[in-house]
């Protein structure tokens, strides 16, 4: 039985004190939960985080990593960084990746066999436009960005890798896709894991849900059969948001 797993992005947001304060306060809220949590810092308010967090079983996570491990590469951050930081799992592919800077299925795919290489853990995220849905693309989509995305990617390395859907017409809108529409998405993606790989490694992997999930949605999203957590945005730069959808099942 798949395990839910609830992510906060927080993408260009908190300062250092600020990821501080509320990594402690959520420390505190989630005293005794069960549910597997990670919270994804911007890099410079990560080490604060790491260390807020300590001694807790809440995840730290990169929200992106170079796709190299070092060198002459102005600006970008590195998988030895992150692991020296005490970061071993790293969102990669995210659609504002994609379409603000351009990452293709390819270059996402190399991060992603970079950091297996290193044993760090992985969330890809995949999901289609508006007009890609509206155009009746939605398989096709989801089929180049899974096999792409996963290419060189073997069995075991299986183990290591979330998936992601996020609706990209979903993502800071409100625009929530209903439980049904994400949840048949889910059960496509995992109908094409099956086909790459095996049926227990689709079974096994966790797919999370990610566009405007908020407190009143996460239950009925969370409750169908293929959604097995989520990445929030908007929703988890606040413990008294993020908090419910953690506890979407008290
Ligand atoms: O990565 C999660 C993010 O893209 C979803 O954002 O604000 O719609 O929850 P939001």
């Amino acid at each position: 039985m798949r395990k839910h797993y609830i992510a906060g992005n927080w993408k260009m947001n908190m300062t250092p004190s600020e990821g501080a304060a509320f990594a402690k306060e959520l420390v505190s809220a989630l005293k005794g939960s069960t549910t597997k949590v990670m919270i994804a810092p911007p890099f410079v308010t990560i080490p604060a985080v790491v260390e807020a967090v300590k001694g807790s079983s809440i995840i730290v996570a990169a929200q992106n990593m170079s796709d190299n491990l070092n060198g002459a590469f102005t600006g970008e951050v590195s998988a030895l960084m992150l692991k020296d930081l005490g970061v071993n799992t790293v969102i990669l592919g995210h659609s504002e990746r994609r379409s603000l800077y351009g990452e293709t299925d390819q270059f996402i795919n190399k991060k992603v066999l970079l950091a297996l290489s290193q044993e760090m853990d992985v969330d890809l995220c995949i999901g289609e436009t508006l007009s890609e849905r509206e155009g009746g693309k939605l398989e096709e989509v989801l089929t180049r960005q899974v096999t792409e995305g996963l290419k060189g990617v073997s069995e075991q390395q299986m183990k290591r890798i979330t998936l992601a859907y996020e609706p990209v017409w979903a993502i800071g809108t409100g625009k929530t896709a209903t439980p049904e529409d994400a949840d048949a998405a889910h059960a496509f993606i995992r109908s094409l894991i099956a086909k790459l790989y095996t049926k227990g490694v689709a079974e096994e992997l966790i797919i999370q849900y990610g566009g405007s999930v908020k407190a009143s949605n996460a239950k009925a999203l969370m409750s169908k059969e293929h959604i097995d957590g989520a990445l929030v945005g908007g929703a988890s730069l606040s413990v008294e948001q993020f908090l419910p959808i953690v506890n979407f099942d008290k």
